[in-house]
């Protein structure tokens, strides 16, 4: 009998979206990368663990997938864009990125509607709150960029922007936090 409770349509949509938000999780370290070649070292730690909430977004979507008797197949992740060149062309590529999410996340939610897939509809309910979390997180420091000067920011107020975002909580800890011992 068929247990796939997703249709073959939303498993591959779903599927791809496992693979957008590795993409995220991509863009994300080469923006953390970028800001420590920088010497942004609170941005850098913002942003990467940043990357490891794409990550959990990327696990989370994988799990309903299987759950729902459906196959995740692992694709390959495109290569970020170029890095930035200054503090605000990275916070703007930050919600330029949320929003395609939100978008993709939204196209998904439009299929789930057109099958009559509630299950799906549901599970979904969540990202579409969490990208509003992540849209209005990413509005508010490139709001704190302009604020600061942006592109044309003085020495001392990228000092103190670098200091104020890597203070910015979020939810999951860094590589280092999670095993002390490294
Ligand atoms: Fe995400
Ligand atoms: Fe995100």
């Amino acid at each position: 009998m068929e247990t796939n409770r997703l249709s073959q349509r939303m498993n591959q949509a779903l599927n791809a979206q496992v693979t957008l938000e590795a993409f995220s999780a991509q863009v994300y370290l080469m923006l953390s990368s970028w800001a420590d070649d920088a010497k942004l070292d609170g941005i850098s730690a913002f942003l990467i663990k940043h990357s490891q909430e794409e990550r959990v977004h990327m696990a989370k979507i994988m799990e309903y997938i299987q759950e729902r008797g459906g196959k995740v197949t692992i694709e390959a992740i495109p290569k970020p864009s170029p890095e930035p060149t200054n503090t605000k062309e990275c916070f703007e590529m930050v919600l330029q990125q949320e929003i395609e999410n939100s978008e993709a996340i939204y196209r998904l939610v439009d299929l789930s509607m057109s099958e009559r897939d509630w299950a799906t509809f549901n599970f979904l309910q969540w990202l579409v709150a969490e990208q509003r979390e992540e849209e209005k997180l990413a509005l508010t420091l490139l709001d704190k960029v302009n604020l600061a000067g942006g592109k044309d920011a003085s020495h001392a107020s990228i000092y103190e922007l670098n200091k104020d975002i890597g203070e910015t909580g979020q939810e999951f800890p860094t590589a280092d936090e999670e095993n002390p011992l490294l």
